[in-house]
């Protein structure tokens, strides 16, 4: 996806005969979106990926939204939500719509099977530990700061270290990209851009995996969990090649834009998805005018709904929320700095928030688990005098 890599033995040509060393035929696999027409890589596998042994359903994804909607300013209080160990099959939605739904996850546990969303792709953000996402197309270690990108399809499974991980995951129906306006017609990324090529971070290389038996996936479809038994260890790729793949991209190697007087948030855009955009707040100088004003000017988002979640307990505006804090001022409500954050921000030298913000251009629905953590006075932390 984001620019062609090559990794592993590929022979000299696609679609040519391509033999191990003992003559046997290599077999070759396409990985892509949107047919044969989207981003997509070719793989060379020991083993044909084919060999399906059994599929079953095993449940439904039923997200619930609160009963009723009230245009408010919501806070809710993620830490205080208790995911299940898994950072696949426990995220606790916590807001969504048919484009985008973020969730929260606190993964305890190492996936023994592998998983496929097949309705979206992923973006997980890791807040707090580390490890390495495994996939056909080698192994990618990820920290804390990271946006790990799995594009729709991917078979993966994730490795975390021991300690501790907290993470926020955004999930798209649409595909997840860098902005289209940092990009050059070559696809190339800008020099404005406010990061390059080089940090992004590939899979590295893997051994093959040549093992028969049972390995059940778990492929996300249609809201629902469907396990399929292949014959033999997905992960048995000699080499790849192509724009296809997962990737990541970490928050701290994001270079802010910094005015005489402040800038919109349109200059913190990371990735733009469908009908949504991710946006990277991060520590940064404030503004050199010397009657600039930093915290932002009140705002009124038509037809947008705003939501930050908080990845330190720092943000120059906002009294009141903590880390894993998320906030959601809906269509079109003015919101703005809390009282007495303009007049403070005036002078200081800079900030040290480290915040996401997702956009999306359609209403989100609150998830009804989302309700017990919700800070609900939240919308009333204005009117202090
Ligand atoms: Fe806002």
């Amino acid at each position: 996806m984001p620019y062609y890599h090559q990794l592993g033995k590929v022979p000299r040509k696609r679609h040519i005969a391509f033999r191990d060393g003992d003559g046997r035929l290599l077999p070759e696999e396409l990985i892509g979106n949107h047919g044969f027409t989207g981003p997509a890589s070719l793989v060379y596998h020991l083993h044909e990926p084919t060999k399906v042994k059994s599929v079953r359903r095993l449940r439904c994804l039923e997200w619930k939204a609160e009963p009723e909607r009230l245009p408010k300013h919501r806070h809710f209080r993620s830490l205080q939500l208790a995911p299940g160990p898994s950072l696949v099959f426990d995220r606790l939605p916590v807001l969504f719509n048919r484009d985008v739904a973020l969730a929260v996850a606190a993964p305890r546990q190492n996936d023994e099977v592998f998983y496929r969303n097949a309705q979206g792709d992923e973006i997980v953000f890791v807040t707090e530990g580390g490890g390495v996402l495994e996939s056909p197309f080698g192994d990618l270690p990820f920290r804390q700061g990271d946006y790990v990108v799995v594009p729709r399809g991917i078979l993966h499974r994730y490795r975390f270290d021991p300690q501790s991980a907290r993470c926020l995951v955004i999930e798209s129906t649409g595909a997840v990209r860098t902005p289209k306006r940092y990009r050059n017609e070559f696809g190339q990324l800008l020099e404005q851009s406010p990061y390059s090529e080089r940090d992004i971070r590939r899979p590295e290389w893997a051994e093959p995996r040549d093992e028969r038996g049972d390995f059940p996936v778990v492929i996300k479809k249609d809201n629902k969990f469907v396990e399929m038994v292949l014959a033999y260890q997905p992960f048995d790729v000699v080499g790849r090649a192509g724009y296809y793949y997962p990737w990541a991209f970490s928050i701290h190697d994001f270079e802010p834009r910094v005015g005489r007087v402040h800038l919109p948030p349109p200059v913190h855009q990371t990735f733009e998805g469908d009908h949504f955009v991710v946006c990277s707040f991060c520590p940064r100088p404030y503004d050199f005018h010397p009657e600039a004003v930093p915290a932002p000017y009140n705002h009124s988002n038509v037809m947008s709904d705003e939501v930050l979640y908080y990845a330190s307990s720092e943000f120059m505006s906002r009294k009141g929320i903590e880390y894993g804090s998320m906030t959601l001022h809906p269509d079109g409500l003015p919101h703005g700095p809390h009282p007495g954050r303009t007049a403070a921000s005036i002078g200081q030298p800079g900030t040290d928030e480290l915040a996401v913000m997702v956009d999306t251009f359609r209403p989100l629905h609150v998830s009804a688990e989302a309700l017990a953590a919700e800070d609900t006075d939240y919308y009333r932390s204005w009117l202090e005098e």
